[in-house]
């Protein structure tokens, strides 16, 4: 039985979605768990090396996390370049979640260093940036992938089940509602739960390019290849305070509506917006419509209601509703133990590049979420449907 240890560079790793998701829930998630076991006789097991800009801040979450996960602190360095060259030991991985902006240098970096490439998404903010990325690493030769978790939640995977067994007969119609009051902070007391770079174009903001990456695979991998779409999108909160306590202008979108045709026909539609106050049953609801059957997908749980099960309402707005539309849906079971979405795909990232397992989220499918992104801003600043061509 082989334990092999596979070096990670974890970077821009003392920001929310690196400390929370990335360090703590996937990778020493995976180290406390005793690492992956692949077969009989090889488990992979993570060595991670957090690099970033401050010192104190690295050795602050290096002491915090490494002590809990494996009795003292992880290694950390702002010398990036010197993890890459192998000064402070071997990695095979070069991980990055870092702002979106800084992304292509540190791609670069690590395609010179020859390391396995994981970041997070977007790749990029434009899909010229995110498509020479992911042709510098593809030449190169080097095993690369894109964050895609949504794909992992249980919401999600319980969908593709029901899709797969022919629950919804044929699909209709999609309606994705995402989105939840974000705070502008202006209130001292109630300081923004976002980073306030998601509001300044400028520094990678925009909820479209956040967002329309991840529709674009959780759409195109669970009901089918989109081929065009039409968008719109509003700054609605024009001033917001930052984390210094500053007063700035947002002028990136903040709510972002769009309805994409599938190949099949079939419309999605979706509206994102970080200006909306939550009455659904979460943050996240995906609304499917089929001629068998509907189902109302949140990030854990699916409610479902079929054909016999559908109700018969009649419009009359002149007596009390007598249905209760919230009747005659079931909750579908939990089938298996759903774990975090973005340790399941650090799992399977990290068998890849280990033993070569299969794997479909390359920089490459990461350029598509980009281009949806972009044309989306096309489509609303021109007003009409775009067509999504094939890169
Ligand atoms: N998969 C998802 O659901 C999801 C959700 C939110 C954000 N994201 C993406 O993750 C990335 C990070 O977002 P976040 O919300 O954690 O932002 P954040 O601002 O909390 O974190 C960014 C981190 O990068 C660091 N950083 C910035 N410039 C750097 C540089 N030059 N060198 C090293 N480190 C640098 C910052 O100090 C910070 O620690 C973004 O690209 C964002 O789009 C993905």
């Amino acid at each position: 039985m082989e334990t092999r240890r596979i070096g990670i560079i974890l970077n821009g790793v003392t920001g929310r979605m690196g400390t929370n998701q990335h360090l703590d829930r996937s990778v020493c998630a995976i180290i406390r768990e005793g690492g992956i076991k692949v077969n009989d006789d090889l488990t992979l097991m993570p060595d991670p090396i957090l690099t970033g800009r401050n010192n104190e801040k690295l050795a602050a979450l290096a002491k915090k996390y490494g002590e809990n996960t494996i009795g003292k602190s992880f290694p950390y360095t702002t010398d990036l370049q010197g993890a890459l060259d192998g000064n402070f030991g071997e990695y095979d991985v070069f991980f990055d979640s870092s702002g979106t902006l800084q992304r292509g240098q540190f791609i670069e970096m690590a395609t010179s260093a020859g390391k396995a490439i994981y970041c997070e998404k977007p790749t990029a903010t434009s899909v010229k940036e995110a498509l020479r990325i992911a042709k510098l690493v593809e030449e190169s030769n080097l095993k690369n992938g894109v964050v895609q978790d949504k794909l992992w939640l249980p919401g999600l995977r319980k969908v593709k089940q029901l899709k797969e067994e022919g629950f919804f007969g044929k699909i209709l119609s999609v309606r994705g509602d995402f989105g939840y009051w974000v705070f502008t902070g202006m209130d001292p007391e109630r300081p923004a739960q976002r980073p306030s770079w998601n509001y300044r174009k400028e520094d990678g903001g925009g909820i479209m390019i956040d967002m329309f990456c991840h529709w674009q695979y959780v759409i195109s991998n669970l009901f089918g290849p989109i081929k065009r779409l039409v968008a719109y999108g509003s700054t609605d909160i024009s001033e917001r305070r930052d984390e210094n306590q500053n007063v700035y202008p947002s002028n990136a979108d903040d709510s972002a509506y769009a309805i994409f045709e599938l190949e099949d026909g079939t419309i999605c539609q979706f509206n994102s917006s970080w200006c909306i106050r939550v009455r659904r049953d979460d943050l996240l609801t995906i609304e499917i419509n089929g001629t068998k059957g509907s189902a109302v997908a949140g990030l854990r749980e699916v409610r479902i209601q079929s054909d016999e099960n559908t109700p018969k309402p009649v419009w009359n707005p002149d007596v009390e509703q007598p249905i209760d539309f919230y009747e005659n849906w079931s909750l579908v079971p939990n089938s298996i133990d759903y774990d975090n979405a973005f340790k399941i795909q650090w799992e399977e990232f990290l068998r890849h590049v280990a033993i070569d397992a299969p794997w479909n989220y390359t920089l490459r499918e990461g350029a598509r979420g980009v281009q949806l992104a972009e044309l989306g801003m096309r489509s609303w600043k021109e007003k009409k449907w775009v067509e999504v061509e094939s890169i």
